[in-house]
């Protein structure tokens, strides 16, 4: 028997992912810092779906999730992340300015990071790496942007690493997608809709399209697809 682990699981990208392998009879193990919204995915299937609450972009965290994996790893899907300046008050001075830079950094670098090196020994042969970046990256958003940026960055070495072992490594670059805690208390309707506008398809993302995507990377259909980060945004920023 195979497993998943979906970090970021019990809300947003991560808990459609994970419910979307459920459905595909895949053993799944879950993470996040709030214990609520874990357990309610996993009372929501029934208890199939493992959790283990923490912080993965604390070392000790990722000891725990090391020691939570029973069998080996075919896909990792790294969808813990988030932008901590939403909702709260430009930083006022160095000290806090470091203290936003850092939090950013861990929260979406570093929780990558770890995750990935303490499930490497874990990872199946062929297993398949995800990791989330975001169209934020492209316009540069604050830290988020850049911290962004660097996880997809981090992709393409940890793909040139694993690669010899038939490990794939991807980034999943997402849009704005509705329908997730992201943005906290959730957008203006008069954002959503220039967001909506920003996209050639008129129309905003929700989870169950990265669903799809992460899917199919996650599939032997992908088995020549590493090194990439994938655009999910409606066609808001396009590439040639
Ligand atoms: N929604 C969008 O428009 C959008 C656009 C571009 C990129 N993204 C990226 O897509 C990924 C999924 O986000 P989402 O849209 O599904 O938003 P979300 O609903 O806020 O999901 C993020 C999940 O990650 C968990 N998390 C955050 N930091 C963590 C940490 N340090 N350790 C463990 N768990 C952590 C959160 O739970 P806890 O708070 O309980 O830890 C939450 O369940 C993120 O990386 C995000 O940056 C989202």
């Amino acid at each position: 028997m195979l497993m998943y682990v979906v970090t970021g699981g019990g809300t947003g990208l991560g808990r459609a992912i994970a419910l979307e392998l459920d459905r595909n009879k895949e053993r799944v193990l879950i993470t996040g810092r709030r214990e609520a919204p874990l357990a309610a995915v996993a009372r929501e299937t029934d208890g199939r779906i493992g959790y283990l609450a923490g912080d993965n972009a604390e070392p000790a965290v990722a000891r725990e999730l090391a020691a939570a994996v029973t069998e080996p790893v075919q896909g990792l899907i790294h969808c813990a992340g988030g932008n901590p300046a939403i909702g709260r008050d430009d930083p006022d001075g160095l000290d806090e300015v470091a203290a936003l830079l850092d939090e950013t950094v861990a929260g979406n670098l570093r929780s990558a990071a770890l995750t990935v090196t303490t499930l490497d020994e874990h990872l199946a042969a062929d297993a398949s790496v995800v990791l989330f970046g975001s169209i934020a990256a492209e316009r540069g958003v604050g830290f988020y942007g850049p911290a962004k940026a660097a996880v997809a960055s981090y992709a393409v070495g940890l793909a040139g690493q694993l690669g010899a072992r038939g490990i794939r490594v991807n980034c999943v670059s997402p849009g704005y997608i509705a329908e997730t805690e992201f943005f906290g208390g959730g957008l203006s309707a008069e954002r959503e809709e220039t967001l909506r506008e920003q996209t050639a398809l008129g129309r905003v993302g929700v989870p169950a399209d990265a669903v799809g995507l992460v899917m199919f990377l996650l599939s032997p259909a992908a088995r020549h697809v590493t090194a990439q980060t994938l655009h999910l945004n409606g066609g808001a920023h396009p590439t040639r």
